[in-house]
C-alpha cells in the first residue's frame, strides 16, 4: 500500500546485492511511495548482475561505486546530482563486510589489516559518504540519511566478532556527523538497529540460524523482516520525522529491552 509519502523525493540507495537484500526491499518501497532513485553497490557486486533486475523494475540508474574510494563517491554523487537535476533528499547507507569473518578468524585471533579494512568498508564508509556529500552540498535541507547497525554494538554476540566493534563505530560516526549536518542544513542521521535478517551478510555470522531463532524466541513480537525495516526506513526518510537525528532506533519487535520471555523459559525447562 502506497501512502506518497516520498512523491517528489530523491534519494541514492547502497547495499542492494540481491532480492533479499535490505536496501533492495527499502528501493522497492521507497519506489512506491513516489521516490526517485540511484541505485549503488561495489564494481564487484554489479558484476553478479541481479542488481539489473532491480534497477529495471524501479527505473533507477545503477552507478558504481567502491565505499572506500572517495573518487568513486565524488563520481557518485555528481553523477546522481546530474540525473536529478538537483539534490539529494536521501540516503540508504547498507553496507557492511567482515573480512576476519569471511577468513574464519576467531575475534581473539584477528588479523590487523583484515580488521583495517573491516571497519573501512563497515563504519567510516559512512563518514565517506557524508563528506562527499557535505563537500558537494549534495544534500538538501531537511534531508535524511540512514544506516543500518546490530545491538552487538552494546552487547556482546561472541559470533559477532569484529562486527560488533564496526558497529559501534559506525553508531558514533552516526552521532558525530549527525551533530554537524544537523546544525549546517537541518539533515537527520540516524542508525535503524536491526532484528537478524536472512541476507547474504547475516548469514556470513557463524551460527546464523540458531541466533535468528534465538532472537525470534526473545522479542515479543517476533524478529523484525525486512520488509518491515524497508518500511521504517520509508518513514525515516519522510517529513513525518524531521526532527529525528543523531538516534539508535532500535527495530527489533522489543528483543532490546527483553529480559526473557515466556517462550526462552519454556525452551530453558525443557
Ligand atoms: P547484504 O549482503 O545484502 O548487503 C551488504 C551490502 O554491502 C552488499 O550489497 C555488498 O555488496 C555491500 N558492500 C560490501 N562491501 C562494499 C564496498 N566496499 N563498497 C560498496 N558496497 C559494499 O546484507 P544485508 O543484511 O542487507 O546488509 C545491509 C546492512 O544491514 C549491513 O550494514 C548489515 O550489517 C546490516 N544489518 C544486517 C542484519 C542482518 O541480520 N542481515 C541485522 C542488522 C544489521
Amino acid at each position: 500500500m502506497s501512502y506518497n509519502l516520498l512523491k517528489g523525493k530523491k534519494g541514492i540507495i547502497f547495499g542492494a546485492l540481491d532480492e533479499k537484500s535490505i536496501a533492495w526491499k527499502t528501493a522497492l518501497r521507497c519506489h512506491e511511495e513516489g521516490a526517485q532513485i540511484v541505485l549503488t553497490n561495489a564494481p564487484v557486486a554489479l558484476r553478479m548482475g541481479e542488481i539489473n533486475k532491480l534497477a529495471e523494475a524501479i527505473q533507477a540508474p545503477v552507478i558504481g561505486a567502491d565505499v572506500t574510494n572517495m573518487d568513486d563517491l565524488k563520481n557518485l554523487f555528481e553523477a546522481a546530482m546530474q540525473h536529478f537535476g538537483g539534490g539529494i533528499d536521501f540516503i540508504l547507507h547498507s553496507v557492511g563486510m567482515s573480512l576476519n569473518v569471511r577468513k574464519g578468524k576467531h575475534y581473539t585471533d584477528i588479523d590487523y589489516a583484515f580488521n583495517q579494512k573491516t571497519l573501512d568498508i563497515s563504519s567510516m564508509s559512512l563518514h565517506r559518504v557524508l563528506r562527499t556529500a557535505w563537500d558537494l552540498d549534495a544534500l538538501n535541507e531537511w534531508g535524511s540519511v540512514v544506516t543500518l547497525t546490530y545491538i552487538a554494538a552494546q552487547r556482546i554476540f561472541p559470533d559477532y566478532n569484529e562486527m560488533a566493534d564496526a558497529k559501534a563505530l559506525l553508531e558514533s560516526v552516526t552521532r558525530s556527523f549527525g551533530y554537524h549536518y544537523g546544525n549546517r542544513k537541518n539533515v537527520r542521521v540516524n542508525s535503524i538497529s536491526q532484528s537478524p535478517t536472512a541476507t547474504t551478510a547475516g548469514s556470513g555470522v557463524k551460527g546464523f540460524d540458531g541466533f535468528i531463532k534465538y532472537a525470534e524466541k526473545m522479542s515479543p513480537m517476533g524478529n523484525a523482516s525486512g520488509e518491515d525495516c524497508a518500511n521504517y526506513c520509508v518513514s525515516m526518510f519522510s517529513d513525518l520525522t524531521r526532527m529525528v537525528t543523531m538516534q539508535n532506533l532500535f527495530h527489533d519487535g522489543g528483543f532490546s529491552f527483553t529480559g526473557v520471555t515466556q517462550a526462552v523459559i519454556e525452551a530453558m525447562e525443557k
